[in-house]
């Protein structure tokens, strides 16, 4: 399975701005920065001439609709809208698509939702899921299937994360929303024995909490960012435990609301790798839910101390538009530069 660890196939590379160069495609690639938090930042590419098996116009097929969502796919956002991307949910069109797409949770119920005709030489197989391993059943069907791997695993060959932090160009002074309460969870999916219930009970005895979603107090969607702004403090707890799988419960509903997030997911060390150290609390910071209880009513009490989990804000600013086209025009325009020959022999391995 190394070839699925490789870096991905994004070419790396520094927005130098060329103004005269014609024949410039402009792209957006996640690159890394100095201090190692992924940033977007707008790319020229001139030459990109190692790679680039597709020259010519990319046709991908989107083998289902994402969960039964249907959407337009002729529009493609900024900047991800290259004129040499054709998305399409034809499959009259597999036999020339370039590559083909599958959402996992739309393919595993049984081996017979993968195609049964034989696939066009050349074509790439994308493996896509935005959900942990944890709810990804039957990883094997994919086995000596799939050529290209898209989800929110940062070595991943199309990259799909949640959210992502974007430098501002100067440096802002962000406003901390107006906080009248501690702390609030929004959860839809209340399993006694996961351990983010286990902590919430512990933590609890010790804090208020507000809860919110299916079985506590109703929340719409539109209604997340305004009423999560008025805590200062937001549970963003995962539903499971794996790498680099941190979800918009940091970036939507914790950073975009204004909230200081306090993360239950993977180490903290994973965590550093999308967002600056000051940002955040990790539950495992403390030794137990009663000390960490005690550090957030701490900062309740001294606002300067508070105001230090928002210093980042100066420079940074959280990005989570999240929807599925995005993803797949990023896919589209990443294919581009897709190696001509790649395979990842077994998911299973590695999705973990
Ligand atoms: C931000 O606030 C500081 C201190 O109040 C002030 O000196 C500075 O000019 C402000 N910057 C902006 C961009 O508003
Ligand atoms: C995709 O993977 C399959 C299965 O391993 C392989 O037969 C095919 O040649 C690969 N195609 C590309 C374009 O890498």
């Amino acid at each position: 399975m190394k070839s699925v660890q490789q870096p991905s196939l994004r070419c790396h590379y520094f927005a130098i701005f060329l103004i005269q160069t014609l024949v410039a495609l402009v792209l957006f690639g996640y690159n890394r920065i100095s201090n190692n938090h992924i940033i977007n930042t707008v790319s020229i590419e001139t030459n990109c001439t190692n790679s680039s098996p597709i020259s010519k116009n990319v046709v991908v097929l989107l083998w289902t609709w994402p969960f039964g969502a249907q959407f337009p796919l002729d529009k493609c956002p900024k900047p991800f809208d290259s004129p040499r991307c054709l998305l399409t949910a034809d499959r009259s069109l597999y036999n020339t698509a370039n590559a083909v797409i599958f959402h996992h949770r739309d393919v595993c119920g049984s081996k017979d939702q993968m195609p049964q005709m034989p696939r066009p030489e050349g074509q790439y197989w994308v493996w896509y899921n935005l959900e942990s391993p944890s709810h990804s059943p039957n990883l094997h069907f994919m086995d000596k299937l799939i050529n290209l791997t898209m989800s929110y695993r940062i070595d991943s060959d199309i990259f799909t994360p949640y959210g992502w932090l974007e430098q501002n160009e100067v440096a802002i002074n962000y406003t901390i929303p107006e906080k009248s309460k501690l702390a609030a969870w929004l959860v839809s999916n209340w399993n006694r024995n996961s351990k983010r219930v286990q902590f919430y009970e512990d933590l609890k005895n010790y804090i208020p909490i507000d809860i919110y979603g299916r079985q506590h107090i109703p929340l719409a969607t539109e209604q997340t960012i305004s009423v999560v702004s008025k805590y200062k403090f937001y549970l963003s707890f995962e539903n499971s435990i794996h790498t680099d799988y941190v979800t918009e419960k940091l970036w939507r509903n914790a950073f975009v609301s204004g909230s200081v997030p306090v993360v239950l997911g993977p180490t903290r060390e994973n965590y550093e790798r999308f967002i600056p150290s000051d940002s955040f609390i990790h539950v495992d910071d403390f030794p137990s839910a009663k000390e960490l209880a005690s550090y957030l009513l701490e900062l309740d009490k001294n606002d300067q101390k508070y105001q230090e989990y928002f210093k980042w804000r100066s420079k940074l600013r959280p990005v989570t538009e999240f929807t599925w086209i995005v993803h797949y025009c990023k896919a589209c325009v990443e294919l581009h530069n897709a190696p001509s020959y790649r395979t990842a022999s077994s998911l299973g391995k590695w999705f973990t």
